[in-house]
């Protein structure tokens, strides 16, 4: 199923110089970018973002870390898209995280771990319009 999904390169990404190698293997996967750009987050979206941990005891060192530094928002889209990229990204703690994974390959620690990608289409709907709402087409 044709999909779109929300990337997101966090600080310690943009600061490693990873944005590149990051969309190089997004196209090698076959998926497209549709749009990027990089920004500073403000702490509003930045709690929009990770509102489903809001309550958890790492929300504020989660929402801290985004705003440390310029993010690159991603708009992602292809096939299967949302799970691809998860697959792409590899599993949350980069300590576990597969070699060949970003995660797993550039990763230093669970708040520091180079990139976020949306969980869910119900993740994707809701952070994608935060950044890209003019280009957001879901299918039903
Ligand atoms: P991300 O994919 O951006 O989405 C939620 C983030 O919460 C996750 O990456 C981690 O950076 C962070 N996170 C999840 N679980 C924990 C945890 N147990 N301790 C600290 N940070 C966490």
């Amino acid at each position: 199923m044709r999909e779109q999904t929300f990337v997101m390169v966090k600080p310690d990404g943009v600061v490693k110089g990873l944005t590149d190698e990051i969309i190089a293997r997004i196209k090698r996967a076959g998926l497209k970018i549709v749009s990027m750009r990089r920004l500073k987050m403000d702490r509003s979206t930045a709690e929009k973002i990770y509102a489903i941990h809001r309550g958890k005891e790492f929300f504020k060192r989660l929402v801290e870390h985004v705003l440390l530094g310029d993010v690159v928002v991603i708009l992602v889209e292809g096939d299967n898209a949302i799970a691809r990229m998860r697959e792409l990204i590899g599993t949350t703690n980069p300590a576990k995280a597969a070699k060949g994974t970003i995660r797993g390959d550039f990763g230093t620690s669970i708040t520091e771990n180079v990139i976020h990608a949306a969980d869910s289409a119900e993740s994707a709907e809701r952070e994608l319009p935060l950044f890209f709402s003019d280009l957001v087409k879901f299918s039903a």
